[in-house]
Order: C-alpha cells, then sequence, then structure tokens
C-alpha cells in the first residue's frame, strides 16, 4: 500500500475509542523498526520527522523517500503517512511540497491570530495535496534551560478557533510535556481534557509527550477523545539502552565478537534496532491500535 494521508485513519480512531501512534523517526533503521512493529501489529502508523531529524536524515525529501521506499520494498500493507512532527511554516510547506503525507503546523509560540491564520493557510495548501493538518494552540512543556515545568493546559477558545480552520487534528496541552516526566510532575489533567472535548465534540486530539506517562492515564485520555499518541523519547531510551548493553558484551568478549566481525554495523545496531520495534509494538497494545489497519 502507498503512503496515505493520517487523516482518514485518525478520525478512524477517534470514532473507534482507540489511538494511531505518531512514531519519531530518525534513520533508516529506525524506520524499519516502526514499519515492521506496524505490520506485526497490523496497526495503521504515522513515522513522523521532527525539523532536526529531517535535516538529520539528510533532508525532508530524503526522508519522504526512505518511508515511501521501504513501505514498498518492505511490502507493508497497513496504512503509512509521513508526517512532519512541530514544523515552522515554511517546512510545512516544504512537506507538502516534496510529499509528505501530513504534516503538523506548530504555531504555538505565536501570538493565536498568527497562528490560526498561518494555520488556515497551511490548510489550504495541504488540503489541496490530499495531505492531513496537525496544530498546536498552548504550549506543550518540556526541558527547556533545564527547566522542566508542568505541562500547560491550551486555553479552551483557542482550542475551538484552531479546530474551525479545518485542521484534522490538534494538539493541545493538558498537563503533558515532551522528554522524560519529572518525579514531581502532576499527572495528565484529565479534567482539562475533558473540557476540551465538549468544545471540539468528536474531533481528534493529539497527546505529545507520550514517553513515560503511566498507560493508564494514556488510556483514560484516549477514552475520553485521544486519536493520536506521540512517541519519541521512548523509543530513544530503548534504543540507547539496548546499544550501550550490547557495546558493553562486546567489551567483556572483545577477541570472540572481534572474531564473529559483531563490528559490523549491521549486527552492532541490530539488538538497538530490535528494542525501538519492540517498545514501538508495546505502545500499539496500549494505544489500542493493534489489528486496526
Ligand atoms: P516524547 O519524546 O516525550 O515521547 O514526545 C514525543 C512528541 O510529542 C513528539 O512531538
Amino acid at each position: 500500500m502507498p503512503i496515505v494521508s493520517a487523516e482518514k485513519f485518525v478520525k478512524a480512531a477517534r470514532e473507534n475509542g482507540y489511538a494511531v501512534g505518531g512514531f519519531n523517526t530518525n534513520n533508516l533503521e529506525w524506520t524499519q523498526a516502526i514499519l515492521r512493529a506496524a505490520e506485526a501489529k497490523q496497526a495503521p502508523v504515522l513515522i513522523q520527522t521532527s525539523m532536526g531529524a529531517g535535516k538529520y536524515m539528510g533532508g525532508y525529501k530524503t526522508a519522504r523517500a526512505i518511508v515511501e521506499n521501504l513501505v514498498e520494498s518492505m511490502n507493508i500493507t497497513v496504512p503509512v503517512a509521513i508526517h512532519l512532527d512541530h514544523g515552522h511554516y515554511d517546512d510545512a510547506l516544504e512537506c507538502i511540497e516534496v510529499g509528505y503525507t501530513s504534516v503538523m503546523f506548530d504555531g504555538s509560540h505565536l501570538p493565536i491570530d498568527e497562528n490560526l491564520e498561518l494555520a488556515r493557510k497551511v490548510v489550504d495548501l495541504a488540503h489541496a495535496k490530499g495531505v492531513s493538518v496537525e496544530a498546536e494552540v498552548g504550549t506543550i512543556g518540556g526541558e527547556e534551560d533545564g527547566i522542566i515545568g508542568d505541562g500547560e493546559l491550551a486555553p479552551i477558545e483557542d482550542a475551538v478557533a484552531m479546530v474551525e480552520t479545518g485542521i484534522d487534528f490538534l494538539a493541545a496541552g493538558i498537563g503533558n510535556i515532551h522528554g522524560p516526566y519529572p518525579e514531581n510532575w502532576k499527572g495528565l489533567h484529565l479534567d482539562h481534557l475533558e473540557k476540551l472535548v465538549e468544545a471540539v465534540p468528536g474531533f481528534p486530539i493529539v497527546l505529545h509527550g507520550g514517553s513515560g506517562i503511566p498507560d493508564d492515564q494514556i488510556q483514560a485520555a484516549i477514552k475520553l477523545g485521544v486519536a493520536k499518541v506521540n512517541v519519541n523519547t521512548e523509543c530513544q531510551i530503548a534504543f540507547a539502552k539496548a546499544t550501550r548493553a550490547f557495546a558493553a558484551e562486546y567489551e567483556a568478549n572483545e577477541a570472540d565478537y572481534d572474531a564473529k566481525k559483531l563490528f559490523d554495523p549491521r549486527k552492532f545496531l541490530a539488538p538497538g534496532v530490535k528494542a525501538i520495534q519492540e517498545a514501538v509494538e508495546e505502545r500499539i497494545d496500549v494505544f489500542g491500535s493493534a489489528n486496526k489497519a
């Protein structure tokens, strides 16, 4: 199946009470791991690049080509979207131009009127090409300058105005933050999510900062209206942990491993890549999107 817009399958998730995963990728192997997991679980999936990951992968055109070509060469049968995560306006336009099937325009740092105006423009350009659009109101926090705060709560009136721009799914803060959660984190504000959902009934909400939120809170959020959960840090940690363990094992058995040529990057990276696949499969089960392709 060719890469597709995420509009239909995120909407289907919202209508049927589960969430699809938006998994960030960083390279070829990462993308393969996510695709293997999605296929094994028969789950629709968004593979997303941050602006930084897009650059790291050689530009958006290359990132799109990697996803598109792997979907074909790996005979992937589940719906897969290639999505821009937290894109500036120009980046969203570039991704639409080079064939991303879904984009997030993040104007949350701008005054709300400007955020809405640019979102409208992105929607017009994206929808003309069948590309789905995510936008954000309020700001989803995280570690910035060493300060980790409680996540912001998105203003309800801003959420309503953003939905009216014609976007397909909405990122809105409910106390969630990117990266690892601090010990004193107060948890998701499900009461705020409830108010949001009441204001934009039936509309798919995106939960950012999906790594490290207790499963019961994620599932409660999905029950209320979250239809896409973003996961990045969790896969990075899984990869780093497995790679570090393998490196330590290598160190302890150097002569033997050298003789087996385990320094070959295809072998050296394999445990880390497998760990990403396992992490993605496990998340898909928690989000309820297994067998929803
Ligand atoms: P985490 O890194 O906390 O999983 O957040 C990912 C995310 O929300 C990407 O937009």
